[in-house]
Formats: structure tokens, sequence, C-alpha cells
């Protein structure tokens, strides 16, 4: 079968990756894919947010038998109810599920309807009625711009100037543009946090293994949001106790709550989980994989990804079994230096040489006059398994030194933090 993956970034390369194990498929096209994706398959030059050419593009090609759209923003235009408007097997959930991620005003209302655990919440379109409330809130509290804002709409307020500025910045100077209309103003929470996703086809929902990002720029969570420096899996205080817990509070729950509001999510759930002193709780649902906790997930995936894709399609993945490595996986992000600010593309970038039981996964990388260089911010993931975090971790950083390329940094503290958690 021939399959076309849509995104750029390094989950598509993961994605990719795992893909081109599998036996059923044959030919791989990327949308636009990377440097990295493009030594797996032919890229394909479409905008992927401009859904009707996209669905153009799948209309010509008729050896494209599948699509996998991997990225948020073309979920949330609905690429997937186009593709399948046209006769298209695609896999990702439809625009009305992927709006569990595409609008937290929803996501935060859906909680609270079914009684999800989650924060304490109140939504706000109004600058003048939020500032009220902000005035007199509990201080630390958190906004979050309503909308996608790649990660970056969301701000922790330890004093109540800083929220006074930040709502501001939100709802009047439209920093996140129109993410920023509507608000939600929430309850501070503290604890370990873990991504759980999930495959779903709307019936039974199946656990992945689970993982830790690590959103912040610099060591031990300081400096900006990014888009995530690294991740590592499993999560080590995540037992067999709190994989019920979240089953059954959390995650079965969700998915009988989309049915119930006409929304039957089909694709891969991602749960943003916090261990608070009062349990489990839901800090965010993303309508799609990870990144970069894909790129820790995938390697860990003993069954035939592609054959769990068709099952989900076809609403019969209690059928399939899913099987997991044993030990664990970390995966180190390299950046462009500057970013999450302003960064400078086109550093040449040398790999030197690196063990063959290492993945890297592109992300902002493309070939330019034969060499690979960077174009983006997150530019490559540096990926490997171990019997535990601590020996893929040792692995990862020995190789991380022979790459180079201009203003590059990355973290040195991927894989340290919750070792010391009891698992439950
Ligand atoms: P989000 O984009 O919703 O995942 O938020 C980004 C990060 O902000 C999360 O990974 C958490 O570390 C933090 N965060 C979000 N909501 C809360 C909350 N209610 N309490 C504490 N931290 C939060
Ligand atoms: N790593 C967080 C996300 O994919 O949203």
């Amino acid at each position: 079968m021939n399959v076309l993956v849509v995104g750029n970034g390094g989950r598509e390369h993961a994605i990719v990756q795992a893909l081109k194990k599998s036996p059923k498929v044959d030919k791989i096209y990327a949308m636009k894919g990377n440097a990295g994706i493009g030594e797996l398959a032919e890229l394909v030059d479409v905008d992927y947010c401009d859904i009707k050419a996209v669905g153009d593009w799948v209309d010509m090609h008729k050896d494209v038998e599948y699509t996998v759209v991997a990225p948020d923003d073309p979920l949330a235009l609905g690429l997937v109810d186009e593709l399948e408007s046209r006769g298209h097997r695609t896999f990702g959930p439809r625009k009305n599920a992927a709006i569990i991620e595409a609008s937290k005003a929803f996501s935060k209302e859906l909680m609270k309807k079914y009684n999800i655990p989650t924060a304490q919440y109140e939504t706000f379109s109004e600058y003048e009625t939020a500032k009220k409330y902000v005035e007199t809130c509990e201080i630390p509290v958190v906004l979050k711009a309503d909308g996608l804002a790649l990660g970056k709409g969301v701000l922790i307020c330890m004093t109540r100037d800083e929220a006074l500025d930040g709502l501001k910045e939100m709802m009047l100077d439209k920093k996140f543009g129109t993410a920023g209309n509507k608000v939600v103003v929430e309850e501070f929470l503290v604890g370990p946090e873990v991504s759980a996703l999930a495959f779903t086809d709307g019936k039974t929902i199946k656990p992945m293994i689970t993982s830790c990002d690590h959103k912040r720029a610099l060591d031990n969570d300081q400096g900006l949001n990014t888009g995530g420096m690294g991740t590592f899996s499993p999560a080590p205080f995540y037992g067999e106790k709190t994989e019920k817990e979240v089953l059954e509070k959390i995650m079965l729950p969700t998915i009988r709550a989309m049915n119930a509001e006409g929304r039957t999510f089909k694709g891969v759930l991602y749960f943003g989980l916090m261990k608070t002193k009062d349990g489990m709780k839901v800090i965010e649902y993303n309508a799609r994989f990870g990144d970069p906790e894909t790129q820790v997930i995938l390697p860990m995936l003993k069954t035939d990804l592609m054959e769990i894709f068709e099952a989900i399609t076809d609403e019969r993945l209690d059928e399939v079994e899913i099987e997991w490595n044993d030990g664990a996986c970390v995966c180190l992000v390299l950046a462009s230096g500057g970013y999450p600010e302003k960064y400078e593309k086109g550093k040449e970038i040398t790999f030197g040489d690196i063990d063959d039981d290492v993945i890297l996964c592109h992300a902002g990388t493309a070939v330019k006059d034969g060499k690979v260089v960077t174009s983006g911010g997150r530019v490559l993931g540096v990926c490997a398994r171990g019997a535990d975090i601590e020996e893929a971790r040792k692995k990862v950083y020995a190789n991380a030194e022979k790459i180079h390329f201009d203003g590059m940094y990355y973290r040195k503290d991927i894989g340290i933090k919750y070792r010391d958690i009891a698992k439950e």
C-alpha cells in the first residue's frame, strides 16, 4: 500500500520510520517532510493547511491508498473530513472531534459536564469581566488562550501583576492572535506531569506506553515555553494503579463523552496529565501524536503501526493486540540558538559517526546545495533505547556531542526528572 504522511517535523519522521518497517507499506509520500524524511519518502511540496489543495493532490495520485494527518492545524481545519468526503481512507479525528484540542473552552466544558478530573476554571470572552475576576482570584493562576497557539498560549502567573499583564496581552494586545479572543483562567495545580497517549476508534481505547515532555527551553525547567525540548519513556511514576485510575476516570469517560456529544473521536488522543494530591487530573487534550513524545513512543512499539491505523479506520481496534518493548527510550532535541524566539536558519549540520542503534528524527532540516541545513527552531531529535532511562540517556548524550551546527543548543537534563518518585 502507498501512504501519504502529512506533516514535516520530528514526529512525522518517527511515524515515517515506523511505517517503513511495516510489510503492508510500499511507498511513502510526505507533505512536506524534511531532509530526514526525504531519505525514506517522496516529498510533496503542497501547503497542508490548504485542505482543498491536499484533497486535489490525493485525488490526482490514485496510487495513494491511505493518508495519515499528524499535525494539529490541518486536523482542526477539517483535512480528514475533506479527504473522507472525496472517498480517501484517512487517519485522524474529524474536525468536530479535533476541537477537543483546538478549543480549550470546549475541552474544559466537556470535562466539567462529564465529571472528568481537571483544574477548576472560568472562561471569559470580555476583558473587563476577566480582569475583575483576576483581581481577586487565588494566585498563582494559569491563563490559557482558547485557540491553537503552537503550545505557547499558556501563561503560568506567579503574581497578580503578571496575571493582569498576561490577560491584557492575550485579550487586548492579541499576542496569540484570535486564539486569545476567549481566555480560560485556571486553578494552578502542582505535581509531576505525564503524556498518556492512546489509540482509539471511538469504541475501544488502547493506551500507549507513557512518556514525559520537557516544555521549557533551559535546564531545571527554566526559560521560555517551547514545543518540547526532549522526552523519555516510560514515566517512572506511572504504575498499574495509576494506569487503571486514568483508564477508568479519564480515558473511557472522555471517549464516551465525545460519543454522547456526537463527536466520535477516531485517531490518537493525547492526555496531558498531572499527578496531584487529589489524583490524576487532565491538564490538556491533544487530538494527535505529541511531538517529541512520538519520537520515544514509536521506537518502543512492537506491533505494526499500519495495522493499528487501519484497525482504527475500520473500527476494529478491539481485535488488535498492541505490544511494547521492554526498557526505555530517550529523545533529546537539538535546537537553533535563540529558539523559541528569533533564530537563524540555513546553518550546515554535520553528523559525525553516529552509533547504529541511535535514531535521528529530523525536525527543522532541509537539503540545500547537497548539504543538510537547519530550517527551524527544533532541528533534530537524537533518540535511543536502553535497558532503562539512564542507559538510553547516556547513549543519547554521547551521540549528541558528535553533531554540530552554528548556534546549536540542547538541555543537559533530559531523562533525570521524576526518577525519585515512587511508582504506583
Ligand atoms: P498546555 O499547553 O495546556 O499543556 O500547558 C503547558 C504547560 O503549562 C503544561 O505542560 C503544564 O506544565 C503547565 N500548566 C498548564 N495548566 C496548568 C495548571 N492548571 N496548573 C499548573 N501548570 C499548568
Ligand atoms: N509535546 C507536546 C505536544 O505535542 O503538544
